[in-house]
């Protein structure tokens, strides 16, 4: 298994570039299959989830040419409508096919998806059947799979009784083939769901309100291909930023769009991480001095839960007594044991809340990241620590931030890599 060594305790500097957006290049992929023509997708991001997302496609049937961060996707060819449970129940987005499948086949068959620790239960799909079957689908289950059916899809009225990213998603883009009016209520509006709704109006779709809590869209028959640029990961901007504020380092963070982090960069303003925003960069400055300062995580545009982690060890250096309220996931504050181990003072009050008390000193430990967004918050512990850090487990680590050691050496950091990058 790989993993880290991280020396820790040095200034980083320098420049660092955001890649694509993880998160909206998982809903691109599954997309594709809504139209017969190409498409041609830029700014692709490197990691794991979307080589998952890649091997479904084409276990599909799909012909993919990838090109470094470039990637056509022709779905012509695609005759079958069973998600295969080998690469299905790898990742949780692999839930994103389902309505693209059944849009266009009238028909889907897929396992639950898998791979997620962070949500209580193995993380329910309640939202989405409910969703499709609002759209007119049938939802039967067939040994271990689900079996969906539907000749022609219906526009409905459907209010989500939680918000949820992906859903919003699912149920947005399936309408789209389907036939009359949807109109979606009390949907996500995150910066990922608009650009995904802009994409396919491009392409002949007729979807309003995207990024805002109601969604319409109007059935049409055909969606044509064409081009998307993957917008940059603004989980991957704010990690970069709470690194280069917790490492009280000058960092210049490029190819970014600030203002979709503008929650966490109000609170910089509250606790005294100087930084400047332009369009497309954020230029993070040395910050003498943090105070703490409790958050709440919160659907977009409040404080979003995958910045919670690194936000929890940035109050770790802060002076004062800070109040972490994890709202979105059951299992999200439970990585916290590892920043205990470290020497960080922090209280557990109840599964979503903890009490951090800073600035503690932090000092190098083993360790083993358990999530994605814990395993960036450890890594920026590792960085602040003093002595070694050991951070196994690192697939939970790239399969959503590309090359990440590498990067970090372009800034001074002292990480090496243990193992190979499965690429
Ligand atoms: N939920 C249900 N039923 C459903 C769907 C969701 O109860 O059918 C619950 C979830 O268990 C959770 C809450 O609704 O408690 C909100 O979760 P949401 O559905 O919004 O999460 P998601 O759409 O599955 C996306 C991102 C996550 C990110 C969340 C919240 C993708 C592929 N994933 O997940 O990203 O944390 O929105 O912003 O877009 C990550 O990148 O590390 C990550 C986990």
């Amino acid at each position: 298994m790989s993993k880290f060594i991280i020396e820790g305790g040095r200034k980083l500097s320098g420049s660092i570039r955001v890649k694509g957006a993880k998160n909206a290049a998982l809903k691109i992929i599954p997309a594709a299959i809504l139209s017969k023509e190409k498409i041609s997708i830029s700014n692709l991001p490197k990691i794991e989830d979307i080589d998952k997302a890649l091997h479904l496609l084409n276990d599909l049937g799909a012909t993919i040419n990838q090109r470094g961060d470039r990637l056509e996707i022709s779905t012509a060819n695609i005759a079958k409508f069973e998600l295969n449970p080998e690469f299905a129940n790898k990742f949780r987005a692999s839930i994103m096919f389902v309505g693209p499948v059944l849009a266009r086949f009238g028909e889907v068959k897929f396992p639950h998806p898998g791979g997620c620790v962070i949500g209580a239960g193995g993380r329910p799909i309640d939202l989405f059947l409910e969703g499709f079957k609002c759209l007119g689908a049938e939802i039967g289950v067939d040994g271990n799979y689900y079996h969906l059916k539907a000749k022609k899809l219906k526009g409905c009225n459907y209010f989500f009784p939680l918000i949820s990213v992906t859903a919003t998603e699912a149920l947005m883009m399936t309408a789209v083939l389907a036939q009359g009016t949807t109109t979606l209520k009390n949907c996500a509006m995150e910066p990922e769901i608009k650009a995904l709704a802009d994409y396919l109006n491009e392409q002949g779709a007729k979807i309003k309100g995207a990024g805002t809590p109601t969604i319409t869209i109007e059935g049409v028959e055909k969606i044509s291909g064409g081009g998307f640029k993957i917008i940059p990961d603004r989980i991957e901007t704010g990690s970069f930023a709470i690194m280069a504020a917790a490492t009280k380092s000058n960092i210049t963070i490029t190819d970014c769009e600030p203002e979709h982090v503008q929650a966490l960069l109000s609170i910089f303003n509250k606790i005294g991480v100087p930084f400047e925003a332009g369009r497309d960069f954020l230029k993070i400055k040395e910050a003498k001095k943090i105070s703490s300062y409790s958050i709440k995580t919160h659907e977009y545009p409040g404080f979003p839960t995958d910045l919670q982690p690194p936000y929890t060890v940035l109050m770790t250096q802060a002076t004062g007594s800070s109040l972490i309220h994890e709202t979105i996931y059951d299992r999200r504050l439970l990585y916290v044991d590892n920043l205990l181990q470290m020497g960080a003072d922090i209280t557990m009050c109840d599964p979503h809340r903890v009490v951090v008390n800073g600035p503690a000193k932090l000092y190098g430990k083993k360790l083993t990241s358990p999530d994605l967004r814990a395993g960036i918050g450890i890594l920026i512990a590792a960085l602040i620590a003093s002595g070694q850090t050991e951070i196994d487990n690192i697939y939970q680590i790239d399969r959503g931030y590309e090359d990440i050691d590498g990067r970090l050496r372009s800034l001074g950091a002292d990480i090496k890599r243990i193992g190979t990058l499965n690429l």
